[in-house]
């Protein structure tokens, strides 16, 4: 109890933290934040070499954690994984919906399948991921989801219409569900990065291009790492963020100030 006398739950050495998209660049550093924090980790991951790096390297912290092999855009993988995922750790207290499927092309050039795809794995997932871990966090009374999405959903994306609804679309879940949800004592907020160091916008350009770029746009002079991205749903699923839910938190060097 603190000094106000009100008590804030956050994470505790031993709660369980799904991570989807766990292999990638901000799903390992979210894997690797919370494991140093004491938290169990199920890496929820598509490609199977890199979900298991994750969890070799969360191993090698010190950290427990598993890799479940699923596919997002599947809904009996997503159930399937989640039965699993409560059989081995019990219910989470964190969810962090992370994956993410970014196909590029103008709207006219755009295909319905890629639309598709990426509604299914940016939105669809997160939504069937909370709804196949809802009740036995409900039932615990206590809980985070930290959902991410991207400065694109404020902005707009040329060659990526279907990415940027996506992510508009889950700020939105992720108000909702805090509505919802917050009878239940479990929070919901969302990071909005910026273009930071991964595989993602590297799919699209090079790592000196991006240096470049921000060296002249980003007012804090730099791209965003997947560490800077850890440090905010760390703080996201603490006791300092008892009072702080339906969010969408920024985390862009400042990228949408005018220079
Ligand atoms: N890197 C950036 O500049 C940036 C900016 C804004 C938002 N984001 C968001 O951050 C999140 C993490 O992205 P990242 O930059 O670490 O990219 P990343 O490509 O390194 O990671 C994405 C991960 O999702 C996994 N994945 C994709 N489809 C999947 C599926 N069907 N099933 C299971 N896993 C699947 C990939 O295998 C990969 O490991 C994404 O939601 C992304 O949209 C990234």
């Amino acid at each position: 109890m603190s000094e106000d006398g009100i008590e804030r739950d956050g994470l505790k050495p031993g709660d369980v933290v799904v991570v989807t998209g766990g292999g990638g660049g901000f799903g390992r550093a979210f894997a690797k934040r919370f494991a140093r924090a004491g938290a169990r980790i199920a890496v929820w991951e598509l490609n199977p070499e890199s979900g298991a790096e994750t969890e070799r390297q969360v191993k090698a912290l010190g950290g427990e954690a598993r890799f479940f092999r699923v596919d997002l855009s599947k809904a009996s993988d997503i159930e399937a994984a989640a039965r699993e995922t409560l059989a081995v750790f019990g219910a989470p207290y964190c969810l962090v919906n992370n994956a993410s499927v970014y196909p590029r092309g103008e709207v006219l050039d755009l295909s319905p399948e890629a639309w598709d795809l990426t509604f299914r794995v940016n939105l669809t997932a997160p939504f069937l991921v909370v709804k196949a871990f809802g009740p036995a966090m409900i039932e615990k009374k206590r809980g985070v989801v930290i959902n991410i999405s991207s400065g694109r959903a404020l902005e707009g994306a040329p060659k990526g219409a279907n990415y940027a609804a996506s992510k508009a679309a889950l700020l939105s879940l992720t108000k909702s569900l805090a509505l919802e949800w917050a009878k239940h004592r479990i929070r919901v907020n969302a990071i909005i990065p910026g273009q930071s160091l991964t595989a993602m916008p590297l799919e699209n350009t090079s790592e000196a291009a991006m240096h470049a770029k921000a060296a002249v746009e980003n007012p804090l002079g730099r791209v965003g790492y997947p560490e800077d991205m850890a440090g905010l749903a760390m703080f996201l699923a603490s006791s300092d963020a008892a009072y702080m839910t339906g969010q969408g938190v920024a985390m862009n060097g400042g990228a949408v100030l005018a220079p």
